[in-house]
């Protein structure tokens, strides 16, 4: 087997099980999906919320358009049905973000949707999946739409967090954070004992970035049992946190400076600026001291560190200290790690997908928020950005 390719299946019986697993799979994903769009306002259905993201209502159509490409044109050699739409939700610089908020209706979407998922679906069936051609051993197309659906559903959510950001929020209470909600004492630690251990994966079903799987010694460390809450992350704000340029990094203040970051991103100022509101994906709602602080930078999440006397973790240390199987936390953890390729990586199914982000330039970011699906949130899945990221559910896990 080539690195990076998924394994063929052991035998042709096990494809019943297979194609009804990805059935079960990408329905439930499905109904997610479409729940998430009736969510989204009417007026901002196709504008474009943030310099960083294509409209909302291009995002739904993309899930389509991907699922056809992968399952009909490059696993199975067949056209796209529809070459306008299949060029219009393409995430390609011949397509600009500028130029995706010429959408078709809400409803031609979700038509749209449908007549993809149809003849993914039909594909299936009639596939045997028993097959030296890496995209269709074991289902491998229809299992990498699956999991960009899901990937997309979070970020659709971070647009709608977005979205209630341009609102007005509430200014009276119960809504706000206040001065007293600061908690003063940091997170507890545990000792991690170092030791090798085997980082990555090599299941057919993961990304080409989580390959090959391979022995890394992490030395004996120490790190936070929970992700920094909002409490803590409010007395970082009242000790001047975001005002002393000793605890950030000359790129972090800058940014800060440029930016006049003051609080995390959809910490909105309430109450005559004396308390804070969450900006939801739903609206506005307060904020609980004690659930993890998110939507924080890497800048942010690095200059807490340094304040509280400790360090981001290395990436293999994150991944050293997960017991297999855990289930990660409410936020996704900033390391310390850029994104690099592992030994033995092997860009696959394409290059845009991780190669071209694996440039120094982002970190990693490990776990999975209560945003990110069960198809993603494994041990060994990598995330990144840039540092100045923190429109997402981004959270901080301090070491020592
Ligand atoms: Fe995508």
């Amino acid at each position: 087997m080539t690195a990076g390719q998924p394994m063929i299946i052991a035998s042709k019986s096990n494809q019943t099980n297979r194609k009804q697993e990805l059935r079960r799979k990408v329905s439930l994903a499905r109904e997610r999906t479409l729940a998430l769009l009736t969510w989204v306002p009417d007026e901002f259905f196709q504008i474009r919320v943030h310099d960083f993201y294509s409209p909302v209502g291009w995002h739904f159509g993309h899930i389509g358009m991907t699922e056809e490409a992968w399952v009909l044109e490059h696993a199975l050699q067949k056209p796209c049905r529809d070459e306008r739409l299949r060029f219009l939700f393409a995430n390609i610089p011949d397509n600009p973000k500028d130029n995706r908020v010429n959408l078709p209706s809400r409803e031609e979407v979700v038509a749209y949707l449908a007549a993809t998922r149809q003849r993914a679906m039909e594909a299936l069936e009639q596939t045997d999946l028993y097959d030296s051609n890496p995209l269709i051993a074991d289902g491998y197309a229809w299992e990498f739409a699956h999991q960009h659906e899901c990937q997309h559903q979070e970020t659709i959510i971070e647009m709608l967090q977005l979205i209630t950001k341009r609102s007005t929020a509430p200014q009276t209470t119960p809504f706000g954070l206040r001065e007293s909600d600061a908690i003063d004492t940091p997170t507890e630690m545990r000792v991690v004992s170092g030791d090798v251990f085997r980082m990555g994966s090599d299941d057919p079903n993961g990304y080409d970035n989580e390959k090959t799987a391979h022995d890394v010694e992490v030395a004996s460390f120490e790190l936070d049992v929970a992700p920094v809450s909002a409490g803590q992350w409010l007395h970082f704000m009242r000790e001047g946190g975001y005002r002393q340029r000793g605890l950030w990094t000359p790129d972090g203040w800058q940014w800060r400076e440029q930016e006049n970051v003051t609080a995390p991103e959809y910490w909105n100022p309430v109450q005559a600026g004396n308390a804070y509101a969450y900006a939801g994906p739903r609206g506005f709602r307060d904020i609980d001291p004690n659930e993890p602080v998110s939507s924080l930078s890497w800048y942010e999440a690095e200059a807490y560190a340094r304040w509280i006397g400790k360090r981001l973790p290395a990436e293999a240390e994150w991944e050293f200290a997960a017991e297999p199987g855990e289930v990660p936390g409410s936020v996704w953890q900033w390391t310390s790690s850029p994104f690099l390729p592992y030994p033995g990586f092997r860009a696959f199914p394409y290059d845009g997908y991780s190669v071209e982000h694996m440039d120094g330039r982002h970190y990693v970011c490990r776990g999975g928020s209560w945003a990110t699906d069960t198809c993603i949130r494994r041990r060994t899945f990598r995330n990144w950005y840039v540092p100045t990221y923190r429109q997402g559910l981004l959270g901080v896990k301090c070491a020592k």
